[in-house]
């Protein structure tokens, strides 16, 4: 069978999405020649590719638990989820919270038909197609509606997607927007792509390749990441450290100078509380 004959209903298999790019970085399956051809090439420029993805996946991880473990969070909206990988949100909480509710949105039409082939055998969790540029779409959904209590503390997951929202879109204002419609208490973890500590010629290339695929890349710098937290409580991102934001390696990590890869260095990550 073909990738095109295998490509489920809806799903253009001739252009790069930012889901199946991520997926092969991974090392997962669910991707396409095309994917994999301007991966390889992106990784001619930045060889520390598959390690930021997995140092990202393991904030996302880590936060997700974090929130359920310290805080009791029991219900999460994870925003632009990505295609099933291992250890999913809705299997990193579980490991501290059996119970916890999970709606997972993303506007893929590959990872909606994945991840409801997965979650068929979830039970309290959820998964819907929709643009996260679009809050009311989003926070009026039915599906979520029917699964997150808004008047109860709740974990917002933002992970590796705010760099493919334009400034036009204003990323800093959707932050707010999701945040402000959950309880005081509620927990957002966000994660971002940025130029800092990358040479022009990785830059170029991460530009390069996202022009390429259905959503263009917009690094962004630390202050600009900082800004995105705007009226919320960041947290201490690993032991001994001040309030603030970090490399995605190293937030939450035992031995944080170990987790300080160059992977970890493509992406800043944070998480904070609403007050
Ligand atoms: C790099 S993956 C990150 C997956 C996961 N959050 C993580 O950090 O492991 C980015 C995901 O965001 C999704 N995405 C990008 N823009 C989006 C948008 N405007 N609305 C919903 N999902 C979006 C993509 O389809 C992709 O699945």
């Amino acid at each position: 069978m073909t990738e095109v004959e295998q490509a489920p209903p809806g799903v253009d298999s001739t252009t790069p999405t930012p889901a199946r790019l991520y997926d092969y970085y991974l090392g997962g399956s669910n991707n396409f020649a095309v994917d994999r051809e301007v991966a390889e090439r992106l990784r001619t420029s930045l060889p520390e590719l598959t390690d930021a993805a997995w140092a990202n996946r393991g904030f996302h991880q880590r936060a997700a638990r974090w929130m359920a473990a310290e805080h009791g969070i029991r219900q999460f909206i994870d925003l632009g989820s990505g295609l099933p990988t291992q250890g999913n949100t809705h299997e990193a909480v579980s490991q501290v919270a059996i119970d916890a509710r999970v709606v997972y949105v993303d506007h893929d039409p590959m990872v909606i038909a994945h991840a409801m082939a997965l979650l068929s055998s979830a039970n309290a969790t959820t998964v819907i197609q929709a643009d996260l540029r679009d809050p009311a779409a989003v926070l009026g959904h039915p599906e979520l509606r029917s699964l997150i209590d808004c008047s109860q503390p709740a974990g917002l997951l933002m992970t590796a997607v705010l760099h493919f929202v334009a400034d036009e879109s204003d990323p800093w204002g959707l932050v707010a927007r999701y945040i402000s419609e959950l309880a005081p208490g509620s927990y957002v973890a966000l994660s971002h792509a940025t130029a800092d500590r990358l040479p022009p010629r990785a830059v170029q290339a991460m530009y390069d390749t996202y022009s390429r695929a259905t959503e263009k890349i917009y690094l962004r710098s630390k202050a600009e990441f900082e800004r995105m937290f705007n009226g919320l409580e960041l947290v201490t991102p690993f032991g001994g450290a001040d309030p603030g934001v970090t490399f995605v390696g190293k937030w939450g990590a035992e031995d944080p100078s170990a987790a300080d890869s160059d992977g970890s260095r493509v992406l800043y990550s944070g998480v904070a509380r609403r007050p």
